[in-house]
């Protein structure tokens, strides 16, 4: 769907309607750079997923205020106006306390309920004073969303699991509110969630909205299973609804996306051409096979397993020495939490490993950059890569590999990806992996590297027709269209 034919389509529908978006983290944060303000775009799949859907549709985006400069930039009402370079929505900043950003983020959000929807081996951790600062924090947000609701009817797009208990408490305040939840993380089966302390009240405030979205069908299932085990409500399975203490909620699956189009422009700019000859000459990467990976540094992710199998290749085809090298760039995430800094810890063990295991005097396998990299240099990687890899232990969608497709404009990579990903089930064209197969993971590598270029092309130019198709535009129309029909 085009972003025009979209803009044009939800004017219409959103008539009468006030569209407020919430999440905790923001799409744009201010930060000082000595005595300058910079603005940076988070390393987070869903920021950069809705902020096309905002920009075309307006309204207002409601975040957790970040950035060290972020107090700076807002005016009387803690609103800015973004994107910063061509204003088109209003972002209002919600303040958090230091206790409450530790009880509520790092605390409930991301040490319980992350591994908890997750299956990635990491044990959740259930602290009653996480929890206490959970509900808190919640209900600060709603507090702030009820501030700005005026007399149009209020639709109340919520992200994610920071927010479970949020809408339960605006319906409570504003019963006319139309609230859409959207989870973009797997919801796991009754018998991993049923550990959770606070299951009942979790899954009664997510029972709040009108509609309640998640990537795909087996994560709606799973949800309802775990209402039907937990809570007396009425699943109906045929019309993938519940019915809790005489209200509906309908939980409905729709896989979200990128925008295509900016994706495929902005890699077709000459600055990106430039950028891949500097990155080229930097890095010494002239006449070499190349393999890239973009992640959060979390331990869903697949880091290690990545290495494994690279080192597995190295060991079984060393005729590829010198001639490969696999880049991995990797955001820092979360870093205050014990498991983020082990799986960093483990990250650099394994790259020092492997590098020093199979190196040369002028050759290392392994280019690990830790850092927050700009938009423009990851394209350039990715167009200069014969092939991307996404590892996810676990994944609702993982957006990078649909970014992959889209900044592929040649349609001369391949794109190996993790059988656990959302993503998997609409990209048949990728070479699927299971990563924690080391072996076959090893073998899927030589395959994208020895595919010929007829079959490369093939792959990735369907690959590119279904993302095109199915990019943010669609994802937004169908998912406010549906609860704009049962409102
Ligand atoms: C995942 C979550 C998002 C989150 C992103 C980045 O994609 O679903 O809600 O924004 O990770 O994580 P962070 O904790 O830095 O926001």
């Amino acid at each position: 769907m085009k972003k025009k034919h979209f803009q044009r389509l939800i004017k219409d529908k959103l008539k009468g309607y006030h569209l407020f978006v919430l999440s905790n983290r923001e799409p744009y944060i201010h930060n000082w750079n000595e005595d300058r303000i910079e603005c940076i775009r988070p390393a987070s799949g869903l920021t950069i997923a809705l902020d096309p859907m905002m920009r075309a549709c307006g309204g207002a985006w409601i975040a957790h205020g970040s950035g060290t400069a972020d107090r700076d930039t807002v005016d009387n009402n803690q609103k800015v106006r973004v994107p910063p370079e061509d204003p088109q929505y209003d972002l209002k900043r919600v303040w958090l306390s230091k206790e409450e950003e530790e009880g509520y983020y790092y605390g409930f959000s991301n040490e319980a309920l992350w591994p908890l929807c997750h299956i990635a081996y990491t044990r959740p951790v259930f602290r009653l004073s996480d929890w206490e600062y959970y509900k808190k924090v919640n209900y600060l947000f709603a507090e702030a969303i009820l501030e700005e609701i005026g007399n149009e009817r209020p639709l109340i797009f919520i992200q994610d699991y920071h927010f479970a208990l949020l809408p339960r408490i605006i319906k409570e305040r504003r019963p006319d509110a139309l609230t859409v939840q959207f989870w973009h993380i797997p919801w796991p089966n009754p018998e991993a969630f049923r550990i959770c302390p606070w299951k009942k009240e979790l899954l009664e405030g997510l029972l709040g909205n009108n509609l309640l979205g998640f990537h795909i069908r087996y994560h709606c299932n799973n949800f309802i299973d775990t209402v039907d085990r937990e809570l007396e409500a009425r699943p109906d399975r045929e019309r993938s609804s519940i019915v809790y203490k005489g209200k509906t909620t309908y939980v409905r699956h729709f896989p979200i996306s990128i925008d295509f189009d900016a994706i495929d422009e902005s890699t077709r700019k000459r600055e990106v051409e430039e950028e891949t000859k500097r990155l080229k000459t930097k890095y010494h990467l002239f006449d070499k096979i190349i393999g890239v990976g973009v992640d959060r540094l979390d331990y869903t992710k697949g880091i290690p397993e990545k290495f494994r199998a690279i080192d597995f290749f190295l060991d079984q085809n060393p005729e590829y020495k010198k001639r490969f090298v696999y880049i991995q760039l990797g955001a820092p995430s979360r870093e205050h939490i014990p498991s983020y800094k082990q799986i960093n810890d483990e990250i650099d063990e394994s790259v020092e490993r492997i590098n020093w295991k199979h190196r040369t005097e002028h050759w290392s396998p392994i280019l690990f950059l830790r850092e927050h990299i700009p938009f423009l240099s990851m394209l350039a990687f990715y167009k200069m890569s014969n092939f991307c890899m996404v590892s996810s232990l676990h994944d609702g969608m993982n957006l990078v590999a649909k970014e992959y497709i889209a900044a592929k404009t040649d349609s001369d990579g391949v794109l190996i990806l993790s059988r656990f990903t959302g993503a998997s089930r609409e990209l048949n064209e990728a070479l699927l992996v299971n990563p924690y197969a080391a072996d076959e993971f090893a073998q899927t590598i030589k395959e994208a590297i020895e595919m010929t270029p007829e079959e490369v092309s093939r792959r990735m130019k369907k690959l590119r027709e279904i993302v095109r198709e199915r990019n943010i535009y669609r994802w937004a129309n169908q998912i406010l269209t549906k609860a704009i029909q049962i409102s």
